[in-house]
């Protein structure tokens, strides 16, 4: 999602809402390219925002492994920047759809009407909006996709409606259905992928799934409701932005703006501090969920809320299966899940809460994993932190326990999260967005997408969000990709070292900090890195989700892109161009990387799009793949 602004109507803007200790290797040449940054750009010279540690390894500061490997060259021509109503791919490559909003999943769904954008029964049956995250999981020769569907667009959804707004209980139903998540079965035929209806993995998880609660919050006060007065069983997801996947096969549906969707009957109702903090508010967004079920009425149900927000884990293999909420990894406008071992095999996932001035966290399981063993539980129990990063290029995951935050127990820290990282003083974020962990070794990356309020005004819990360190620039338009290496090449060590990967900018507007550092240029620039993933090759594949005005600031940036990165040199090359006014969002790979797939989410948002039809058809979000056409390995 854009951000708050993007979710129900346009025209409101919601924005207020192994070498790891070798230290005498020589300088990577990105090194090099991020010293003469420093130089060429007057970083350190006091005339931009930038502090010195926004630099570290131009700085020398970065004590960790300077010897990093060179990903493997993909071999393309990069794309120039574009404003076209397509998607844009290298020469040799090709994409076509595979799934889109309102394609129906089993053959007795209606076809999606073009007119209406269907109707609540065609929508219950029919893969859902604004696709985000994705995983591919293989299973006994079968390909099922299970896809996030963030939100949906209220002008497009309702188009027909004179409002531009749901307008009665089935255009509720429909909007409800049009969110969760959709697990999908696809296969390649003829050298086309597509869905398999009536497949028996296909299912439709929505807001009205019924989920267990698990994990600390389980059974506290503040997840009671009249309908669970034992606060361990809710229904549904929404929301769902970023994914993950664990080892043991399981899929993890993150749920971020769930704040959006909760009114209030009772206009004078006054908010608590811990209601303000996560975004409640007296109105939604314009979803009107509450005109149905009344639990989004915050009046008559205050604890609803606390019963969304976290990380959800779905076995996307059984259709019978319950889905789990793993409240112990915290309560926050989640992004993604990025999941990782130890060196002893505890799991480890990063996790990003995508609001201006919030946090960076690490979840680490009490138990290990296990091949072949029982790991289902894994995410029940275990250490949340948040992160904190000093000036000279050091940092520390801060455990949020009872007696480092004052709370009164870890339910209430796992409910309650931002307030306790708030507790601790843990640094506060340009909006974290996805982390991706290199699995060629241990160090992880983090898109900060961007940050207006950066130096300007403090979070909504009164934290100070000050211009520094991995957010060094004041009214940050542009975001950058802060990545950190754990001491002892262990995630679940609580030191690492830290530098910036990317300072995204337009060097053909600006010479100062806002044209970004010396691995940005003419030829690569973008704005908002958003969705983030590593391939199997080590390359850093890097998916935009910002201004795509094309003027101003943005000039020469074009539509939202996709491109591809090399951690050991700074090289970044565009190697995707989106539709207009649509974010790339999700990624994931067929078994043999042959195919890359990627989302295609919201195009047209603001109604100058019809992807991927053309002519006079509504924009739908779209799952695409893209393939090499000498069918080599793409990832
Ligand atoms: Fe749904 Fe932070 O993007
Ligand atoms: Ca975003
Ligand atoms: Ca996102």
């Amino acid at each position: 999602m854009r951000d708050h602004a993007a979710a129900a109507h346009d025209a409101v803007s919601r924005d207020d809402a192994g070498d790891a200790n070798d230290g005498h290797a020589l300088p990577t040449d990105f090194e090099r390219l991020s010293a003469r940054a420093v130089s060429r750009r007057g970083f350190l010279s006091g005339s931009a925002a930038f502090g010195a540690t926004a630099f570290v390894l131009a700085a020398g500061g970065m004590p960790a492994n300077p010897a990093r490997a060179a990903a493997a060259a993909l071999d393309f021509t990069p794309v120039g920047a574009n404003g076209l109503d397509t998607v844009t791919v290298p020469a040799g490559y090709s994409w076509q759809v595979v799934a889109r909003w309102g394609d129906p999943l089993w053959s007795d769904g209606a076809a999606f009407d073009h007119p209406t954008r269907g109707t609540g029964t065609s929508q219950e049956m029919a893969f859902g909006d604004n696709c985000d995250g994705m995983a591919l999981f293989v299973h006994e020769g079968r390909n099922v996709l299970a896809v996030n569907n963030e939100y949906t667009n209220l002008g497009i959804a309702f188009a027909h409606r004179e409002s531009g707004k749901p307008e009665t209980a089935d255009d509720v139903r429909k909007s409800k259905a049009a969110h969760g998540v959709s697990v999908v079965e696809i296969a390649r035929q003829d050298g086309a992928w597509r869905i398999v209806q009536d497949s028996p993995y296909n299912r439709r998880i929505t807001p009205d799934t019924p989920m267990e609660i698990t994990g600390p919050a389980r059974g506290h006060g503040l997840v009671k409701t009249a309908a669970d007065p034992d606060g361990t069983t809710t229904l549904g997801t929404w929301n769902n932005c970023g994914n993950g996947r664990t080892p043991w096969g399981t899929y993890l549906a993150c749920e971020e703006n769930f704040n959006g969707y909760f009114s209030s009957s009772d206009p004078d109702l006054a908010l608590e501090a811990a209601q303000k903090r996560y975004g409640i508010e007296l109105e939604d967004w314009g979803y009107a969920w509450a005109k149905t079920d009344e639990r989004f009425d915050i009046a008559k149900h205050p604890n609803e809320p606390n019963r969304a927000g976290y990380v959800v884990e779905i076995d996307p293999l059984d259709p019978a299966s319950v889905p789990k909420k793993r409240t112990a990894l915290g309560r926050f406008k989640h992004e993604n899940a990025e999941v990782a071992l130890a060196a002893d095999g505890r799991v480890v996932v990063y996790l990003g809460d995508d609001e201006r001035g919030e946090f960076l966290y690490r979840f680490v399981s009490d138990g290990t994993y296990a091949e072949g063993g029982d790991n289902r539980d894994l995410l029940e129990r275990g250490t949340l932190s948040v992160a904190g990063f000093a000036e000279d290029g050091r940092g520390a995951w801060i455990a949020l326990t009872p007696d480092t935050t004052g709370m009164a127990s870890q339910a209430e820290i796992c409910i309650h999260t931002r307030q306790a990282a708030s507790a601790v003083g843990a640094t506060t974020m340009d909006r974290p967005e996805w982390v991706a962990a290199n699995p060629a070794k241990a160090e992880a990356y983090c898109c900060l997408t961007n940050n207006k309020n950066r130096g300007v005004k403090p979070n909504a819990g009164g934290d100070a969000t000050p211009v520094g360190g991995p957010n060094p620039r004041e009214k940050n338009k542009y975001g950058q990709i802060v990545r950190w290496t754990p001491d002892g090449g262990d995630h679940a060590s609580d030191s690492f070292a830290w530098d910036l990967y990317v300072v995204a900018g337009n060097p053909t507007v600006h010479d100062d900090a806002r044209a970004g550092s010396a691995n940005v240029n003419a030829d690569n620039m973008f704005n908002s890195p958003d969705g983030l993933a590593f391939d199997s090759q080590g390359r850093l594949w890097i998916q935009t989700d910002g201004t795509y005005s094309n003027a101003g600031d943005f000039a020469g940036q074009g539509n939202n892109m996709m491109l591809v990165g090399d951690p050991a040199t700074g090289t970044i090359r565009r190697f995707l161009v989106g539709p207009r006014e649509c974010e790339v969002t999700g990624i994931t790979w067929s078994a043999d990387r042959t195919t890359l797939f990627v989302g295609i989410q919201h195009p047209g948002e603001r109604g100058n799009s019809h992807f991927p039809e053309g002519g006079e058809a509504a924009p739908r979000s779209s799952v695409i793949a893209i393939t090499r056409d000498d069918g080599g390995i793409i990832g």
